[in-house]
């Protein structure tokens, strides 16, 4: 994608895939959790609800399979519907992680989604990607190409990105 030069510093466009979990949806809290991304100024460039296959989640978390939380993970991914979203802008990976906060909610600082509105791990509301390859890979997973939104141009892109 794209880079632009900000401060010296090459920062690229990029897209990352953002789910708000079953416990997002069942608590309604989805409108919530979208202002939160489209406040932050990202563009939202894919939108779904869907229920997550079983084998969708194995490959989706495949990087924490064997580990002890693994089939807790999948059950409850698969529990009910989820909100499916991909989230463009410039650094969007790191930005989006860091609107959503730290793995655990009791760790996650005021103000993240998971730090203002969940307790504890198992229950952490949003995911995102945590790197350009995990991120090409899951909207891969979940989107079909002609699902997302191309070379849409907001007027207010000059006001949020010099
Ligand atoms: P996510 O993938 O959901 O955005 O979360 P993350 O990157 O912050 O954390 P990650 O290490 O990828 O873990 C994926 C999800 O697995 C659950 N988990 N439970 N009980 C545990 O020790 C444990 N560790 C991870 C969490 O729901 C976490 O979001
Ligand atoms: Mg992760």
């Amino acid at each position: 994608m794209s880079e632009n030069l900000s401060g010296g510093i090459a920062v690229s466009q990029e897209r990352t895939f953002v789910a708000v979990k079953p416990d997002g949806v069942e608590r309604g809290y989805v409108g919530e959790i979208i202002s939160r991304f489209e406040r932050r100024g990202l563009k939202l460039v894919g939108l779904k609800q869907m229920q997550v296959p079983v084998e969708l989640a194995e490959r989706h978390y495949g990087e924490h399979k064997g580990k002890p939380f693994f089939d807790g993970l999948v059950k409850f991914i698969t529990s009910g519907p989820i909100v499916a979203m991909v989230w463009e802008g410039k650094g969007a990976i790191t930005l989006a992680r860091n609107v959503i906060g730290a793995t655990n909610p009791a760790q996650s600082a005021p103000g993240t989604i998971r730090g203002d509105l969940a307790v504890e791990i198992g229950r952490n509301m949003v995911h995102g990607s945590d790197g350009p390859e995990s991120a090409a890979r899951e909207i891969g997973l979940f989107f079909k190409d002609e699902e997302l939104i191309k070379d849409w141009n907001r007027a207010v892109d000059k006001w949020v990105c010099e």
